[in-house]
């Protein structure tokens, strides 16, 4: 497994949780040393067991060389990062292609080198290619496998996907992969054989359909605000059409993350490549985008009209609960620009915090618990919805604040206990 990331590493180790024999690597040394020394690098629930068992069954190794992990591998996955490249959002593959090189020259026997990062259609020919030239001689196929796990939940969605996308262009391949997912098959996830440029391009039109649906309920929670509905309501009563679903229909501050903002980008990107127009993901970015303001604004305005020298309380900094990944996550956004108008910003996330500091500017207050943050808090803004923030003492809450402003930008409460709480609250597309 080469890249011992959010998906390499759980990868690997569930590939060892299904009696795989799997070596991750990656070129980060501090990575592997904090593997090698039994520390998670990453926060991701149930990650720490599923790691230790392995290694203690002698399932799981890491390293940061190319020719122990690769020369008796049967398969070698590209599981590296593929960001948005810098200035134009096409997906940078840099990562990729050199973990391409590395592999080429360490092959030995039969070996099917497998894409699971997320990669623009045609990629896994350029890797082909790649190691062609390095190494004329390798006995090798390509395919693809595109990775849906979700951050959060990545174990238990690896181990029980809604399906496995395989793309592949020979019997052998198919057949290697075939077997390892073969735990994955037996409880009947469905394994979805394809050609290489389909599955390639199945994962970048899933995570644009699941942006369209998030920024296609943000939308109609702009028009409930102006017309007096209610978008849980409305949501509701749009999911359960089974043709619409219920799922990915929560109005919220916008799309963050590792993947739905640098994937809708890249499928934009490879759609411009080839001369052909994808106008509804380019809605789908710009309203993305929208909304993100549109919250600053939200916030001005529970303010009275601005943020000059107002504390706020900050809950929540990552772009979801039970994870640490900041990536792309809407407080990158939403903070500066209050910080920028004179706010005073005291936060606070369960895990999101050492990442944070990393990437908000300088002068944000880090809290070592909500309430620590809440503390003379002219107004508190949650920003991810943090089991820890669902059920906060009201009480409590309004004695430590100064002043009674809550802007809740993922609907966890209810407006009419809030009101009756005492608090001027706002929350988005819901009457307040
Ligand atoms: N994070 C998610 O939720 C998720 C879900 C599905 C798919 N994906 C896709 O999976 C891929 C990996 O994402 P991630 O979140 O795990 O990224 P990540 O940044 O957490 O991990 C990537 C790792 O690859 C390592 N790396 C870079 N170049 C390398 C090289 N040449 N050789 C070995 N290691 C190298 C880095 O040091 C890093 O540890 C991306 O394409 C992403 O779009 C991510």
């Amino acid at each position: 497994m080469i890249g011992a990331g959010y998906v390499g590493l759980v990868s690997g180790a569930c590939f060892a949780e299904f009696g795989a024999y799997v070596t991750c690597l990656d070129v980060d040394d501090s990575k592997i040393n904090d593997l090698n020394n039994g520390k998670i690098p990453i926060y991701e629930p149930g990650l720490n067991d599923l790691v230790a068992r392995n290694v203690e069954a002698g399932r799981l190794k890491f390293t940061t060389e190319f020719p122990k992990a690769i020369s008796r591998a049967d398969l070698v996955f590209i599981a590296v990062g593929t960001p948005s490249r810098h200035g134009d959002g096409h997906a940078d593959l840099k990562y990729v292609y050199a973990a391409a090189k590395q592999i080429a020259k360490y092959l030995d026997g039969y070996t099917v080198i497998v894409d699971k990062s997320t990669v623009p259609v045609g990629t896994a020919r350029q890797v082909q290619r790649i190691i062609k030239d390095e190494n004329p001689k390798a006995d090798f196929d390509v395919a693809s496998n595109p990775e849906f796990l979700r951050e959060g939940a990545a174990i238990s969605d690896f181990m029980r996907p809604d399906r496995v996308v395989l793309g592949v262009e020979s019997e052998r391949a198919e057949a290697l992969l075939r077997g390892l997912y073969r735990p994955i098959n037996l409880i009947e996830a469905p394994i979805h054989v394809t050609n290489l440029e389909s599955a390639e391009l199945v994962k970048y039109a899933s995570n644009a359909f699941l942006a369209t649906k998030i920024s296609f309920i943000n939308e109609i929670s702009t028009l409930c605000e102006k017309v007096g509905a209610d978008v849980h309501a409305v949501a509701k009563g749009m999911g359960l059409d089974g043709r619409i679903g219920r799922k990915f229909l929560h109005a919220g501050p916008g799309y963050g993350g590792s993947c739905f903002p640098k994937d809708a980008l890249a499928l934009v990107r490879i759609a411009q490549e080839h001369g052909v127009s994808s106008r509804i993901v380019e809605s789908v970015i710009e309203v993305n985008s929208a909304q993100k303001a549109r919250m600053v604004g939200k916030i001005r305005k529970a303010l009275g009209g601005s943020e000059t020298g107002k504390t706020l309380a900050i809950l929540g900094l990552t772009f979801k609960p039970e994870t640490d990944d900041m990536r792309d996550s809407p407080s990158l956004s939403i903070l500066p620009t209050l910080m920028e108008k004179g706010a005073l910003i005291k936060a606070h996330d369960p895990e999101g915090m050492e990442e944070a500091k990393e990437m908000l500017p300088e002068g944000v207050r880090y809290c070592n618990s909500a309430n620590e943050a809440l503390q003379d808090a002219d107004a508190v803004v949650i920003l991810t919805e943090w089991n820890a923030y669902r059920g906060l003492d009201l009480k409590e809450v309004k004695s430590l604040m100064k002043g009674n402003v809550f802007i809740d930008l993922r609907n966890v409460y209810e407006p009419q206990q809030m009101q009756d709480a005492g608090f001027q609250y706002s929350c988005v597309g819901r009457l307040s």
